[in-house]
């Protein structure tokens, strides 16, 4: 069985130990945007497969069986593509996607904003001192805020030339709530801007409600419809261990 492993989370990373300890065979594909340092277990391919008609070529072309879209719950056009992609080809597709904070117990005290734009707006109106934790390519949306102080979070130096009165640091997480409210005290921050990425939950998250500072909470996409989605890597292997009964039956009989 052939499994295609649409990768660049920390889940995606345990489905592809997962698999190869089953024994499955599976490639974990990576958009190569950030540098990773913690190769997947495995055999890993890297960069876009242009578009979904690439997409739906490179499964027909690696036989592939199934495919596992684990990739952040922000990774729209990436999701859209596998979406069209399997239904073209009638690869069976499955969505992992991590619990959404949607539900975290400080929810509702949260500013949501369905847009960037949105977002924006309802920060500026809140605080001139901005805790930025969106993505590095999202910078740019907010680069006319050459006029307060911004302090923003990335992995990988920002694509944007980062106006004069921000403050860039670079680090990777999980980060410790002690860090967080130092690092919210030192800078003053006045509100924090995000996204509902979701998983365990966030220090940064935990050092806001504590030093009561708003947050800005940018929505998630909506999942493309008609595809079948779990929250769980748990319920990926379910899934996965299914199917791989059926493809070994199908094996069988065509023989
Ligand atoms: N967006 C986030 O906040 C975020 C956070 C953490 C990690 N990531 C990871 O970073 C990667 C890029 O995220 P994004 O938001 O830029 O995605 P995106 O906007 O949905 O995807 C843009 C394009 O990048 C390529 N691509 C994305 N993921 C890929 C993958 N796993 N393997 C091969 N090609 C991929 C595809 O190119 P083609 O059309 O040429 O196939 C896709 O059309 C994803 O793998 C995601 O899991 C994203």
């Amino acid at each position: 069985m052939n499994v295609l492993l649409l990768g660049g989370t920390a889940e995606a990373r345990e489905l592809a130990r997962l698999l190869h300890a089953e024994g499955i065979s599976a490639v974990t594909s990576l958009a190569g945007a950030v540098a990773d340092l913690h190769p997947p277990q495995g055999t890993t391919r890297v960069g876009g497969f242009g578009g979904a008609d690439g997409l739906a070529g490179y499964l027909r072309g690696q036989h592939v069986d199934a495919v596992i879209d684990a990739t952040h719950p922000f990774a729209e056009r990436m999701s859209a593509n596998a979406a069209d992609a399997c239904a073209r080809t009638g690869v069976p597709l499955l969505r992992l996607s991590r619990p959404s904070w949607a539900v975290h117990p400080d929810a509702a005290s949260w500013h949501w904003a369905d847009s960037i734009d949105q977002a924006r707006e309802v920060a500026g109106g809140l605080g001139e001192r901005v805790f930025l934790t969106i993505g590095r390519q999202s910078l740019a949306e907010f680069a006319y805020w050459g006029d307060r102080f911004v302090l923003t979070r990335v992995i990988d130096p920002p694509d944007i030339a980062s106006p004069a009165s921000w403050t860039v640091l670079r680090a990777r997480g999980p980060f410790r709530i002690d860090d967080e409210l130092d690092l919210l005290r030192r800078y003053e921050i006045d509100v924090l801007v995000t996204k509902d990425s979701g998983g365990p939950t966030d220090a940064k998250l935990a050092a806001a409600s504590e030093l009561e500072v708003p947050v800005v909470m940018l929505r998630r996409p909506a999942p493309p419809d008609r595809v079948r989605l779990v929250t769980y890597v748990a319920d990926v292997m379910v899934w996965v261990k299914g199917l791989r009964v059926g493809v070994a039956g199908q094996r069988r009989r065509s023989r």
